[in-house]
């Protein structure tokens, strides 16, 4: 185990926080948002390239296949602007988008925000072989702080991008104050674009969180590794079972590392050791799937209205344009 007296880094003393808190409460649970260390970022990019997983070929497809009108609805007369995107992640659906922005001579300015340093740094070096004219101003950080802290000029020209269903990863609640925090800053002629993955056969749903290749499991299962790793935590983790299950009625998925027996896991820094129940679970991960209307709810509540929708050809995922309802204010 790490000596609890070893300086640590100001993120991980979060991270041990949060760990902590989550695993005192009942249920117990950790926000999926630590899934993505350099391992998960790995993992993660496995999943996206699994058969099973139908989310990211989905919005690829829609992305790949409706870029003009993707394009024209994000710019809406702007000749020029600023591209944020909050989670982006490889940025691989992005390029789509900047690529025909560069041929159309736009010259945007590209912001990726993520929490993930790693997985900026890669998409940083991919995007200045594949796309080099491309300007580019990277920021690592959780994205409601980089909403808190301003994450644009409400006067610049700009669009912003939430795809990937990571909305999906936020309750209703959360999920209305991201769209509000980012709505203070859209302009009247502004554009958000969010990624909303669609209620569909409950089958295809379910085996996107357990695809056959084991790699939704192994995700999971890295948080615990991670927590062990970072923490000096001492997770026995072949001792829990990854138990994702979908209610077809609320539309959420929902991910779970159950354990298979009493025990108890230490952590440097908490008081007592932490106790699991044989069949206790351990919650890691909503995914909400929607339909219109859960879709308008979150416009309505949020001050957005939809101004434009891309939907894929087998309907299981849409890319809805909202703007500000009341961009005078
Ligand atoms: C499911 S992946 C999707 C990536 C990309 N948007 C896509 O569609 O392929 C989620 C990404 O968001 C980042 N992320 C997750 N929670 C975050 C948070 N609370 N703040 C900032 N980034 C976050 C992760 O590091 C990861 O790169």
């Amino acid at each position: 185990m790490k000596d609890i007296l070893e300086p640590i880094s100001a993120a991980t003393k979060e991270f041990r926080a949060h760990v902590l808190a989550g695993l005192a409460g009942t249920p117990k649970k950790i926000s999926s948002r630590y899934f993505y260390d350099a391992a998960g970022d790995k993992l993660f990019q496995r999943i996206m390239a699994s058969e099973d997983y139908y989310v990211t070929r989905a919005e690829d497809e829609i992305l790949r296949d409706q870029t003009d009108a993707v394009l024209a609805a994000l710019f809406n007369g702007h000749q020029r602007f600023s591209l944020f995107e909050l989670g982006a992640g490889d940025g691989a659906k992005t390029k789509h988008v900047l690529r025909r922005a560069l041929e159309q001579g736009r010259d945007p300015v590209y912001h990726p925000i993520d929490i993930s340093r790693h997985v900026l740094d890669q998409l940083g070096q991919a995007l200045k072989k594949e796309l080099p004219t491309l300007r580019y101003q990277a920021e690592q950080g959780e994205y409601f702080e980089a909403i808190e802290r301003g994450f644009s000029d409400p006067s610049e020209a700009k669009a912003v991008l939430f795809l990937g269903s990571n909305i999906g990863n936020l309750d209703r609640a959360r999920a209305i104050d991201l769209l509000k925090g980012v709505a203070r800053y859209l302009g009247p002629n502004d554009r958000f674009l969010v990624g909303f993955d669609r209620k569909k056969d409950p089958a295809t749903i379910l085996r996107a969180y357990n695809d056959s290749e084991g790699h939704t499991r192994e995700f999971n299962l890295n948080l615990l590794h991670r927590i062990n790793r970072e923490l000096g935590a001492d997770f026995n983790v072949e001792q829990f079972i990854h138990t994702p299950v979908y209610d077809p009625s609320s539309g959420r998925a929902l991910s779970y590392l159950v354990s298979t027996c009493d025990q108890d896991v230490h952590i440097p820094g908490a008081e007592a050791p932490v106790h699991f129940n044989a069949w206790e679970a351990l919650h890691t991960e909503i995914s909400q799937k929607y339909d219109n209307a859960m879709i308008e709810d979150l416009a309505t509540h949020s001050g957005l209205r939809i101004t434009a929708q891309f939907t894929d050809g087998k309907g299981y995922f849409t890319d809805v344009v909202f703007a500000r309802t009341d961009p005078e204010r």
